[in-house]
């Protein structure tokens, strides 16, 4: 656990993956995680999962692909952002705070169950920072070419050890607690 106080809950950064290495395409596309992997897939995983926290990056992708993708009931919404926007949709708590209080501020409102981190700044920081728990990669079978990394350049070197790798048809699921 990366803290005392929040229960048995983690903090799990999450994503889909391109067997690439891409969490996005070209231009921020997303379209190609929906061929393979719908909320209907991961029940389990959302059933664990009592906030979120994503970057405002994230949160712009995610307003753009409404109707499409707003299934996945992961509890609480929170956005780190330097500045919210002028019309916030309704269902995010946007954070203007420093990264580790973000976090735990997250962490309180999932009350005992795991915060999700989304993204790959603010997943970045947070693994810079020391604050995630584990990491769990649901690697599609494809190659996008382009887009956005799993991590920005320049995160340098975590440790992983792996404790889950299954597969459920086109979908491998991997995951790692990181090591502290
Ligand atoms: N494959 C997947 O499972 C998956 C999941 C989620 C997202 N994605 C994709 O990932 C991409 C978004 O990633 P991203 O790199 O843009 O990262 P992001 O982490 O979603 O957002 C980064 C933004 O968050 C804000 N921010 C970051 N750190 C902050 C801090 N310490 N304090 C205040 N604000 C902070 C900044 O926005 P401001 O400066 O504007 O405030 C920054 O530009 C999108 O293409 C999205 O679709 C993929």
């Amino acid at each position: 656990m990366s803290d005392v106080g929040f229960g048995t809950g983690k903090v799990v950064v999450n994503r889909a993956m391109s067997l690439d290495g891409f969490i996005a395409g070209p231009d921020h596309a997303m379209d190609w995680i929906g061929e393979y992997l719908t909320p209907a897939d991961v029940p389990e995983v959302m059933a664990a999962t009592g906030a979120m926290l994503i970057g405002r990056g994230t949160y712009e992708v995610a307003r753009r692909m409404e109707p499409q993708d707003n299934t996945y009931d992961g509890g609480a919404r929170f956005v780190l952002t330097h500045e919210p926007p002028a019309d916030p949709a309704p269902a995010f708590t946007f954070l203007t705070c420093g990264l580790e209080e973000a976090v735990a501020t997250a962490r309180g409102a999932a009350d005992g169950k795991n915060l999700e981190i989304l993204g790959a700044d603010v997943a970045a920081q947070c693994l810079r920072h020391g604050l995630v728990d584990e990491i769990l990669v649901y690697v599609l079978p494809l190659l996008l070419g382009d887009g956005v990394r799993f991590s920005p350049p320049g995160l340098g070197r975590i440790d992983l050890e792996p404790f889950s790798s299954t597969r459920s048809g086109a979908v491998t699921t991997l995951r790692f607690r990181v090591r502290k």
